[in-house]
């Protein structure tokens, strides 16, 4: 049965893997021997899916377009967003690819990742259903990098979608390759928020600093929101730059998918109208409410329990 648009606050488009993620291995793994980890856990990865399972949970009606492989790991990746209440059923499942996986392999304080992208290397423009999107709110893609099939489409995807009446959200995440290379200036006239962290944003625009790097990209960019970890973020509104700090969180569990909370929060108001500076509050927030629990997602389970950890741990009522 067909939705009409007020049903699809917000489509994701992106992509999807699962993480596998080893905890209290003995030492870091050495060629030629083998070493044993405590715990083990496997469960939703991937900036994208992160961003849409905790955008839900925050309240908004959330699709996701992507693709898996007709695998045991999609049926992880389809039964846990299911389970928040991501609309799935644009989801492509081909029977000739894999769905990505990361292994993490947490030692110390630290983290090693390997990733094979799997069926998200393959998802293209003509998967996109433009009939779809327009009955949609806002459309957010998240790691351009990661997703060769549909790179070097993204401007018309952007621009396409403007002109179908949506907003837009862009965060382009890492480039592991860490050329950096992006048309901003083509890109960002369509894109209502762009959402780098501090790092990705300097690269992105050649900058040393905030201000050289909005210097550059405010004759054509929209509004630009920067990451950056426990030192809070910050938002250009095309005329000045408004701080948020972070909110103080003393029993940090791991910092996985902090930035895609952040943005779930973020565009949860932006989508209500809600002024800049409260979008930013509601992102920080969610940023720290998802350092709380392991991984990305274990802390947005549903409104309440997001609620009850918001009050209990910052004293803020959400
Ligand atoms: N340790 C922390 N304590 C409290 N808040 C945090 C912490 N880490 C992140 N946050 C909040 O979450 C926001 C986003 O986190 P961060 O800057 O790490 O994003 P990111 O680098 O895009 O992350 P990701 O690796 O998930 O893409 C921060 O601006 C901050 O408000
Ligand atoms: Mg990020």
């Amino acid at each position: 049965m067909d939705t009409d648009k007020n049903q699809i606050d917000v489509v994701v488009i992106g992509e999807l893997n699962v993480d596998i993620i080893l905890d209290g291995i003995e030492s870091f793994p050495v060629i030629g021997k083998e070493i044993l980890a405590k715990r083990m856990s496997v469960t939703l990865g991937s900036s994208s899916a992160i961003f849409a399972n905790n955008l839900s949970s925050l309240g908004p009606k959330v699709s996701f377009i992507g693709k898996v492989g007709e695998d045991n790991f999609a049926q992880v990746v389809l039964s846990i967003l299911e389970s928040r209440n991501v609309d799935t059923s644009r989801i492509i499942r081909s029977s000739s690819l894999s769905t990505g996986a990361t292994i993490v392999l947490n030692y110390n304080q630290d983290r090693a990742n390997i990733t094979y992208p799997g069926a998200m290397h393959d998802l293209h423009l003509e998967d996109v259903d433009f009939d779809y999107l327009s009955r949609a709110g806002h459309m957010h893609f998240s790691s351009c990098f990661l997703q060769p099939g549909i790179r070097s489409d993204l401007v018309v995807l952007f621009r396409h979608t403007k002109e179908l009446g949506l907003t837009t959200s862009f965060d382009a995440q890492w480039d592991p390759e860490e050329k950096w290379d992006l048309p901003l200036e083509e890109l960002l006239p369509f894109v209502d928020l762009f959402l780098p962290n501090m790092k990705e944003f300097k690269f992105l625009t050649h900058s040393n600093t905030v201000e050289e790097g909005i210097n550059k990209l405010k004759s054509y960019s929209n509004k630009i929101v920067i990451k950056n970890g426990i030192d809070g973020s910050l938002a250009w509104d095309g005329k000045e730059i408004i701080r948020q700090p972070a909110f103080i969180n003393d029993r940090v569990v791991d910092c996985v998918g902090a930035g895609d909370s952040f943005n779930a929060g973020f565009i949860k108001d932006f989508i209500d109208n809600k002024p800049i500076k409260k979008c930013l509050e509601t992102g920080a927030l969610a940023g720290a409410v998802n350092t709380t629990m392991a991984g990305g997602i274990t802390a947005f389970q549903n409104i309440e329990t997001i609620r009850k950890i918001a009050l209990e741990r910052f004293n803020y009522t959400l």
